[in-house]
């Protein structure tokens, strides 16, 4: 048969199997691989892959069920007779746009970027985007504040001073749709001279894509017990710094005081400017909330970016950034480009949510739901994992981390568990350097799993990596 040449992306997201199956899958349909050729045996592939017999066999397998190739006893594997082949080219062209079979049978998704939707109260938010409509009529229609609707940048105001200590007016509140939108429009407000960041490593890998697309000069920086790690900062000349204190994406570390405080004093004197990505504050499981650094910076350099995608809905889009005088006055000169991107209607409906009460009841409500669903997961693992995992961070937001050490690689591990109905992510995409990684570190989210989910989702998850 044809040689095999496949470039097997072992970073990537996609688990190996899949894309040797779909690789196999497309030489096939466009008739590269002839009908009735032999593929390689397992072993002979998986030798020449260098990846292991069973990353092969399950691509194998896929490809048996989706009859693609047939097993010949004692022979192997052959490419089917087109006129044995079940699916007509059209139904292979749909094929190809619909999720790969393997993600369909995903019973326990432990996705991070899922809310608990059962708290999410319909009837407020109906009653409320009515109540808009009917008295703002028309005006809904027109463009509104480039900057965000006036009322509802004083009620994000008055919330960040009561709850995460931010000090600022409703005119230094950007309404943006997205954090992705805020770093986007920030990156635009910086000059192209200062365009050096240090950033979190490992950390949020879509900020990092941001700056690199907007060509940012990155230099990425280690992480220690109390988060960014200030002596590798020190020796850096980055104009700007990209932190998530109190929660760092992935880690989970909460950045104590004392850390604030010498970061903040660093970047006063080093005259850098600081990003503060606060995504998921609202959620601490223990302890009273750190306050933010921008409530204690004394110089104006702390850029504040705060989201309501975990604490209401991601689908609301709704984000903003609180600003310093030396950007804000960047974004002012600039305003008349910018038109809002957050739709009028949702801005109003939540300034009332915010106004009325609901939002400080919902935050709570949500707090004791995720507080629930976090202890359910931290006794599932005690219960059905055995001693090879480690936990890490924890007691805040809506994630765990899980130090997966049973032998397994990243990509045995995701293997397995989606074969068993069960997805965890990999974190290695986060890190910008892959060297100190010793064991795999998966990433689990909890916010959009119901109780019961939860339980059993782990208990699935023990019965594959204890068998290892
Ligand atoms: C570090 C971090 N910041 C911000 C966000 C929220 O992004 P957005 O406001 O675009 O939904 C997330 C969501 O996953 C995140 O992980």
């Amino acid at each position: 048969m044809k040689e095999i040449i496949l470039n097997l992306q072992k970073n990537s997201n996609e688990p190996l199997y899949i894309q040797i199956y779909k690789y196999i899958r497309e030489e096939i349909t466009a008739n590269r691989i002839k009908r009735g050729a032999k593929l390689p045996s397992i072993r002979h592939l998986a030798d020449y892959l260098n990846v292991s017999k069973i990353t092969v066999d399950n691509a194998y397998q896929q490809l048996l069920v989706e009859g693609y190739i047939e097993s010949r006893q004692r022979s192997g594997m052959y490419v089917q007779h087109i006129e044995e082949m079940l699916i007509t080219p059209i139904e292979v062209n749909k094929m190809n746009i619909c999720p790969t079979p393997s993600f369909n049978h995903i019973k326990y998704d432990f996705h991070y970027g899922t809310i608990d939707t059962d708290s999410f109260n319909f009837n407020i938010w109906r009653k409320l985007t009515s109540q808009v409509l009917k008295s703002s009529k028309v005006q809904l229609l027109q463009y509104g504040e480039p900057q965000g609707e006036l009322d509802f940048r004083e009620e994000i105001a008055k919330y960040l001073r009561l709850s995460r200590g931010v000090l600022c007016s409703s005119d230094q509140i950007i309404v943006t749709s997205g954090t992705h939108n805020s770093l986007q429009l920030l990156c635009e407000l910086i000059d192209y001279n200062d365009r050096s960041i240090a950033i979190e490593n490992p950390g949020w890998s879509n900020a990092k894509f941001i700056f690199e697309k907007n060509n940012f000069e990155i230099t990425p920086i280690p992480l220690d017990k109390d988060g960014i790690c200030l002596k590798t900062l020190k020796e850096n000349s980055s104009k700007f710094v990209y932190v998530t204190p109190s929660h760092q994406f992935p880690s989970g570390i909460v950045m104590p005081i004392t850390r604030r405080q010498h970061l903040l004093r660093w970047a006063k004197n080093s005259k850098t400017f600081i990003i503060e990505d606060d995504y998921d504050s609202e959620f601490r499981y223990m302890g009273r909330p750190i306050p933010s650094l921008q409530g204690l910076d004394d110089d104006e350099r702390v850029i504040y970016l705060g989201t309501f995608s975990k604490s209401l809905a991601p689908s609301l889009r709704m984000s903003y950034m609180v600003l310093p005088k030396k950007l804000l006055d960047k974004y002012k000169q600039n305003v008349s480009m910018y038109e809002q991107s957050t739709s009028r209607l949702n801005q109003k409906t939540l300034q009332l949510f915010m106004a009325d009460g609901y939002w400080e009841r919902h935050i709570q409500k949500m707090r004791k739901v995720y507080r629930k669903k976090y202890s359910l997961l931290i006794k599932s693992i005690e219960d059905y994992l055995n001693s090879n995992v480690r936990l890490i961070g924890g007691n805040a937001g809506l994630h765990i981390l899980l130090e997966i050490r049973n032998g397994m690689s990243e990509d045995m591990i995701i293997q397995k568990t989606e074969m068993a109905g069960v997805k965890i992510y990999p974190t290695s995409k986060y890190w910008m350097t892959h060297s100190d990684l010793e064991y795999p570190i998966f990433l689990i989210g909890f916010g959009g799993l119901s109780e019961n989910q939860i339980i059993e989702g782990i208990e699935l998850l023990g019965d594959v990596l204890n068998s290892n």
